[in-house]
């Protein structure tokens, strides 16, 4: 059977930013900078995004497309020996990530319903109301299961034409949609200090946990580390510059992230707001500055509305790629892949639902959820991100001269070629222990 491509470059990279776009820009950066101290963590996320970021995503196109294949076989055929191994840690964190984003993903589901049931009011408490949504065990497993419901579905029927005809229209409206939320969150009174917050930095911040904290967004938001993207790029045509594709799609995602902070910050000062709430952050803020605004409880279900389909077209890249492993190595049928391992999903994702407010259950110190995010963003990821660029820039030189240089010539090849050999992996290696504490 011929394998499928993408229809045209753009469709590929709508993709792609589709994958990188979702709950990661707009739910997870801001908390996160927010609890980092703000403009400091910014700055750090934004030096690693433009350095390792981007390169690893090349590495990860480059790989995908060198082989037509999913991130075990990849490697497998490219090299074998251990280094499928690299391909099975990204198969589990697939398998983990989804199963609390999803959670997340069902919390934009039951926005887009509160926005006409009472959510949208000046005299509602956003702040009770959300902590009285998540502490609520059945209805958030309820709306979990709606999300994962959602992503099987699609991945079901199969990603081709789908995804992308979708993400080409869905992906433009959310950017407008946060335009004109930037303008009413900068325009409220008391907006300027989280302006400052955001954009001022205070380099004492930034600590060994900061630093791990914002390489694991890094790698989380433009959904590297674990053969998303080789997967995606498994899909490219050989007509595609791989270079350029790298760099548009990390430059989408980082505008998107950079964006939302300019709704939440503001927000979060004009209303009184802790910015290092946690993960509740934007589901507390957004509410408040609809509320103020005329018509707000349709901007608001339009609202969660596009942030559930663009966390959507993300989960769909992280079931896919534990699917596409399992009809290949194991033989299924693509149905039964994506309802099994779907099915299986949902309920690891069970005691993530529960634990931020319902029933206390804690690993390592923190509630289910967190920890598990913790394990992959900032474990999984990072180790899976040192391997890819080692891979691309010691064991398949050859191949990836000529996978970058295929559509003309790559003028930052050799600064690609040894943040891949030494500058990345050490960089993470170095992050990685020192935010774990290690030394
Ligand atoms: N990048 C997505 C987001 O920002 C989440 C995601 C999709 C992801 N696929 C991934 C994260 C693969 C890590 C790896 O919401």
């Amino acid at each position: 059977m011929e394998r499928e491509t993408w229809g045209s470059k753009t469709g590929f990279w709508l993709a792609a930013a589709g994958s990188a776009i979702g709950l990661g820009n707009i739910w997870r950066f801001p908390y996160l900078t927010g609890a980092n101290g703000g403009a400091a963590f910014v700055l750090v996320y934004l030096l690693l995004v433009f350095t390792i970021g981007v390169s690893v995503m090349l590495a990860e196109f480059v790989i995908g497309r060198s082989t037509n294949l999913n991130p075990v076989g990849a490697f497998a055929k490219l090299k074998g020996g251990a280094w499928p191994i690299v391909g099975w840690m990204g198969v589990a964190a697939g398998f983990i990530i989804l199963s609390y984003y999803s959670v997340i993903g069902g919390w934009t589901i039951k926005y887009i319903i509160s926005s006409f049931t009472g959510l949208i009011s000046p005299t509602t408490d956003t702040t009770s109301y959300f902590l009285g949504f998540i502490g609520n065990g059945p209805q958030t497993i309820l709306f979990h299961a709606l999300f994962m419901a959602a992503t099987i579905y699609v991945v079901y029927r199969g990603v081709g034409k789908g995804i992308e005809g979708w993400c080409k229209i869905l992906m433009p409206a959310l950017f407008l949609l946060l335009l004109i939320l930037i303008v009413r969150a900068v325009t409220l009174p008391g907006a300027g200090a989280g302006i400052s917050f955001y954009l001022n930095p205070d380099f004492s911040k930034i600590t060994s946990k900061t630093l791990l904290a914002a390489l694991g967004q890094a790698f989380f938001s433009l959904s590297l580390g674990m053969g998303a993207m080789i997967t995606y790029g498994s899909y490219i045509s050989k007509k595609v510059s791989l270079p350029q594709s790298a760099a548009t799609v990390t430059f989408l995602d980082t505008a998107i992230a950079f964006l939302a902070g300019f709704v939440i910050f503001p927000t979060v000062f004009a209303f009184g707001i802790q910015p290092g709430a946690g993960p509740g952050l934007t589901f507390i803020t957004l509410p408040s500055v609809f509320a103020m605004m005329p018509g707000g409880q349709i901007w608001s279900a339009l609202f969660f509305l596009l942030l559930f389909i663009a966390a959507l077209t993300s989960a769909i890249s992280l079931l896919e790629v534990v699917v596409a492993y399992v009809t290949d190595a194991q033989g299924w049928p693509r149905h039964k892949a994506a309802l099994v391992i779907g099915a299986a999903i949902f309920l690891l994702g069970i005691p993530s639902a529960l634990s931020n407010g319902a029933v206390p259950i804690n690993v390592f110190g923190m509630g289910f959820l967190d920890a598990m995010d913790f394990l992959a963003s900032n474990i999984l990821l990072p180790l899976g991100g040192i391997f890819i660029a080692l891979f691309a820039g010691w064991i398949i030189k050859d191949i990836a001269k000529k996978e970058t240089t295929s559509e003309g010539p790559f003028p930052l090849e050799k600064v690609w070629m040894w943040i891949c050999r030494i500058v990345a992996p050490l960089a993470i290696l170095i992050i990685f222990l020192g935010g774990l504490g290690l030394f």
